[in-house]
Formats: structure tokens, sequence, C-alpha cells
């Protein structure tokens, strides 16, 4: 168990809070946001095959550069947000990212020439790094302890949801050819997430980190039992004034906080160096070349994202049962299973796979992609949204997306050119072998949050590190 926080088991199956209507709203409005990052990183793959139509011959670099340039947007997206968040607060900057998401997507969509396009891919990747920090912290900050890991991970499947419904725009309209539509249809959920944001409450954290206790007050009536919010402010207030002498980023170089933000910084680059957005992005690459049709490549594709979504729903199910550390430990091992699947069969039947082999490729990408959902997936962005005490919690947040977003890139652009350099087994049992490691770092460095408010997390965590100091 990690050392860094110690946390005893408290965790407590009546208690820690009933989840009211008012929560389950707030958080099913906000991870809009997360269904806007899963389609406006999904979409492109489809929409890719019909850009031509409109701006001529297309080189490799270009088709890479539409891609890749939302992914470099979103590592600024999720600095700026950070900011953002802190200085005028969750809601608002989720009412101002969905602001950017609409003009990025309505731009997209009426491009006039391709450099147009790729410049409304960076500033549509704003929005979805931003989207990307600010949704789980928000829903982290309303949510009470005892449900707080499935509605943050209502975030992931809103996440997975959206790259599904990509994958089926673009097939739905590929008939048509009408790449124009599929970017731009995202301004619907965009919208929605603007309007519905304004019908909700500021974060009752960031409202008494502001000392503004009298409508933190009135937003946790409305969102716990009345026997909880006397003492939910009592412990928000009491660690508001012991972070007052350390307030904001330069708090997190101090010892006691560096050990956390290494764990959500590795975890944010274990989750993208494994392997995932390979697959997300490239399998029907991945599968046409192995020699699959390209109708047989697009329907496995299809399949793969409605496994990401079951499965995403699987770890909802169980992550305030049986807790963070079972479901990532079991999920990482599977994806070694996973992975090794895959590489072997590229090892003995060669690139191009035919009969047994491809039905064995799919399988082992099927339990892949399944284990990353029901454990790294949803996991690491709760994880960094429960661990951080509330005065530095949108500054490690954000350090820890962008560390998820620099990785990102930084694995789909060099994908396709390790395949030439090391081929597919190579490839699969490289990130097999970074799995391993990973599995490792997480037995021994992430802690268990289960059941416990996120003031108890922050308390327990800033004794565990004082002892340790
Ligand atoms: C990751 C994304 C990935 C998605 C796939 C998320 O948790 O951060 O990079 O595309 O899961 O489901």
């Amino acid at each position: 168990m990690a050392d860094i926080i110690d946390l005893p088991d408290t965790t407590r199956r009546d208690g820690g809070g009933g989840t009211s209507r008012a929560v389950v709203v707030a958080s099913a409005v906000t991870a809009l946001g997360g269904l806007l990052f899963g389609y406006d990183t999904g979409v492109v793959s489809g929409a890719l095959l019909f850009l031509q139509k409109s701006f001529g011959h297309l080189s490799a670099f270009d088709r890479e550069l539409v891609t890749s340039l939302l992914l470099v947007g979103a590592a600024v997206g999720a600095l700026g947000a950070g900011r953002l968040a802190d200085r005028i607060g969750r809601r608002t900057t989720v009412i101002l990212t969905a602001a950017v998401f609409v003009v990025g997507v309505l731009a997209a969509a009426l491009s006039p020439v391709f450099p147009f396009l790729v410049a409304t891919r960076f500033v549509i990747g704003v929005a979805v790094g931003s989207a990307s920090m600010v949704v789980p912290m928000y829903i982290g900050e309303v949510a009470p302890p005892r449900y707080r890991g499935a509605l943050v991970s209502f975030n992931q499947l809103a996440i997975t949801s959206g790259i599904l419904v990509s994958y089926l725009v673009d097939y739905g309209l590929s008939s048509s050819q009408n790449w124009r539509l599929m970017f731009g249809l995202a301004a619907i959920p965009a919208a929605l997430l603007g309007a519905g944001m304004l019908t909700q409450s500021e974060s009752p954290q960031w409202l008494v980190a502001q000392g503004r206790d009298g409508e933190a007050r009135d937003v946790l009536a409305r969102l716990r039992r009345p026997e909880e919010v006397e003492r939910e402010i009592e412990v928000l207030d009491r660690n508001t004034k012991a972070a007052e002498e350390e307030l904001g980023s330069r708090a997190l170089l101090a010892p006691k906080l560096r050990g956390l933000l290494t764990v959500g910084v590795l975890m944010a680059v274990f989750q993208q160096v494994t392997g995932i957005n390979t697959v997300i992005y490239y399998a029907p690459t991945l599968l046409s070349n192995a020699g699959f049709g390209s109708s047989s490549a697009l329907l496995a594709n299809v399949v793969n994202g409605g496994v990401n979504v079951g499965m995403t729903i699987v770890a909802i199910w169980l992550l305030d049962r049986v807790g963070r550390r079972v479901l990532l430990l079991s999920g990482t091992s599977g994806m070694v299973v996973g992975l090794t699947t895959v590489g072997l069969t590229f090892l003995i039947g060669g690139d191009h796979l035919h009969g047994g082999g491809a039905v064995v490729a799919i399988a082992g990408l099927l339990v892949y992609t399944g284990s990353f959902a029901v454990g790294l997936g949803p996991v690491f962005w709760l994880m960094i949204s429960e661990i951080y005490p509330s005065n530095v919690r949108a500054s490690a947040m954000s350090i820890a997306t962008i560390a998820n977003w620099a990785a990102n890139f930084a694995v789909t652009v060099s994908f396709l050119t390790l395949l030439n350099a090391i081929t597919n087994a190579g490839t699969f049992f490289l990130f097999a072998g970074l799995t391993v490691v990973a599995l490792a770092y997480f037995a021994v460095r992430v802690p268990e949050t289960k059941g416990r408010t996120l003031g108890d997390v922050e308390e327990r965590g800033a004794k565990a590190a004082g002892r340790a100091a």
C-alpha cells in the first residue's frame, strides 16, 4: 500500500452522504464536457477520409497535423483551465469552455481553407483540454463521498460514449462524405453544456476557499443530507486555514505534496504510454493493414468502442463497492494479457493476419480495451480529482492533465513510425512491457480513496506526509 497517503479504511457503506437528484443532474450536465472530449478526439478518424474532396490532396503530414494539433491545444487548455478554475470558479470555467467548443466546432465545419481547419482543431483542443480537467474536478467537489467514484466516472462514460457516437456518425455520414457535419454536430452538446451549466451552482469547495461560507452552506444544503452540511463546512474551513501559508502552485513544491504530484503525473503518463489511443485512433488502420476489409475493420472498431463503453459502466458500478485499487490493479493486469496476446499473434502470424490469427488479435484488442475501461481509464481521472488538497487541486490537476495530453501527443505521433521501425509485434510487446512497469508502480504508490470525504483524504494525506517527512 502506498506510504504517501496512509489512509486507514474508514469506508462507510451506510454513511458518507446520500446522493440527491441535484448531484446526479450536476454530474450529468458537466459530463457533457466529457462527451465532447470523446467526440472531438474520435471524429477526425472518419472525417480524414473526406477532407481531400474539399481541399485537394493532403499529405500524410497534413493529416497528422489536423489530428494531433488538437492534442497540443488540449495541453494548453489544461494549463489555462487550472488557473481560471481557481480565479473565476469551476462553474464559470465550464461555461467559458462550452463557448470555446461552440465557436471551435462551428468554425471547423465552415473552414474555407485547410490551414483554417488546422487552426480550429487547435481551438477545439483548448476546450477539450480544459474540459478534461475541470469536469472531473467539479464533479469530485459536488459529489458525496459514497458515490464520488461513480459520479466522477460519469465523465469517463461520457468520453467513451463520445468516441463511440463519433464512430457511428462518421459511419452514418460516410456515404454523403459530409465531413463538415461530422465536425459541426458537436455544437449541439456544446450548447447544451453551456446552457445546462448556467442552471448549476458553483462548487462548494471553491466557495469556501473564497471565504464565501454562506453560499457554500446553501449549495451543500441542496447536495447533502442536513446533518452532513456543517461537518463538511468545518473540515473545508480547517483545511483552507491550514493551507493558507502555502497558497497556490508554490505549495506544490513542498515535500509533502511532491509525492502526490508524482503519483498524478506518472498515472497520467502511464495512462497514455500503455497505448490506449493507438487503438482508439488507429485500430481501423491497423486492422486494414493486417488484411481486414475496410468494412470489417470499421465494424471491429465499433465493437471495440462498444466494449469501451460497456466496461466503463461496469467500472462505475464497482468503483465505490470494491474500491479504486482493485479495479486499477486487475484492469492493468488485463491490459498486459491483451497486449501480449496481440503481440504474440503478430509474432506468430506475421504482420498480415488471416482466419484464426485475425480472430485472436481482435480478441486481444477487446480484452485490452475492456481492461483499460474498467481500470486505468476511469481511475486516473478519478484519482487526480481526489488526492490533492483543495488549495492546490486545480494547479495539481492541471499539471497531471498536461502530462496526460503531452504523453498522448508523443505516442500518437510516433506510433506509425514505431510500427515500421520495430514491427507490429515489437510495438505491442513494448506497450505490454510498459504496462508491467505501470502495474508495479500502481501496486506500490497509488492510495485507496473509496468512501472518504475529500476533506478527510486531505487531512489524512497531510498527516501521513508529515510523518514521512
Ligand atoms: C483517456 C483518453 C482515451 C479514453 C479512451 C481516457 O481516460 O484519457 O486519452 O482516449 O480514455 O476511452
